[in-house]
């Protein structure tokens, strides 16, 4: 890419929680009906985005919240902890009408950094296996699958995800 688009990467605060909230419907809306149920995308999102998760996701040491603002405008967003021993993105969300100009890219990137200052040799995530954009997007920046993995996540619901890894 020649001219980076400019964004500003923060750290979700408790203000933003609501916020996040919204755009997190948003954007899984616009993402997962075709992929999995619609009772499956609500399930997921009072799991993952109630506000009270939120709230307690951001006092957490070991988990990294960041959103991403365009001339002012909060365009997305990526979650990052350490999991099992590993270094993981979580979550990473762009909005609709500002994919594909390099907001995830530079969120990857930014997320990367942080792994590599803490002594990670690798980034894993997981992603739905019919996710086919996301995972188009993933091995642009680096990532290649390692593995299948099924969870099961609760309410009779499953994910059946690809685990990806990006090494630093
Ligand atoms: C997947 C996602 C995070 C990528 O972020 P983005 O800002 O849109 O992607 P980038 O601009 O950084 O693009 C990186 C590359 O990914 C690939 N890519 C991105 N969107 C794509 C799409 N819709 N179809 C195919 N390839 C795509 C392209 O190769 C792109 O590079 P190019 O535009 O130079 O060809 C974003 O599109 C998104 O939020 N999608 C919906 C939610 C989602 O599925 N999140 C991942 C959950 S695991």
């Amino acid at each position: 890419m020649n001219d980076q688009l400019k964004i500003d990467i923060r750290p979700v605060t408790p203000p933003d929680v609501p916020a996040i909230a919204a755009l997190a419907r948003e954007i899984w809306q616009a993402t997962y009906p075709g992929i999995i149920t619609q009772a499956q995308i609500d399930f997921m999102l009072e799991q993952r985005y109630g506000v009270e998760r939120l709230y307690d996701d951001i006092e957490q040491p070991d988990k990294w919240l960041d959103q991403a603002f365009c001339a002012g405008r909060r365009v997305g967003f990526a979650f990052c902890e350490i999991c099992q021993g590993e270094f993981k993105l979580d979550r990473l969300y762009i909005h609709p009408d500002m994919q594909r100009r390099g907001v995830g890219g530079q969120l990857v990137t930014h997320t990367a950094e942080r792994a590599r200052r803490l002594g990670y040799l690798a980034l894993v995530l997981t992603v739905n296996k019919r996710n086919d954009k996301a995972i188009a997007s993933y091995r642009k920046y680096g990532f290649a699958i390692r593995e299948e993995v099924v969870a099961d996540i609760g309410g009779g619901f499953v994910m059946d995800d690809y685990v990806m890894e990006k090494r630093l």
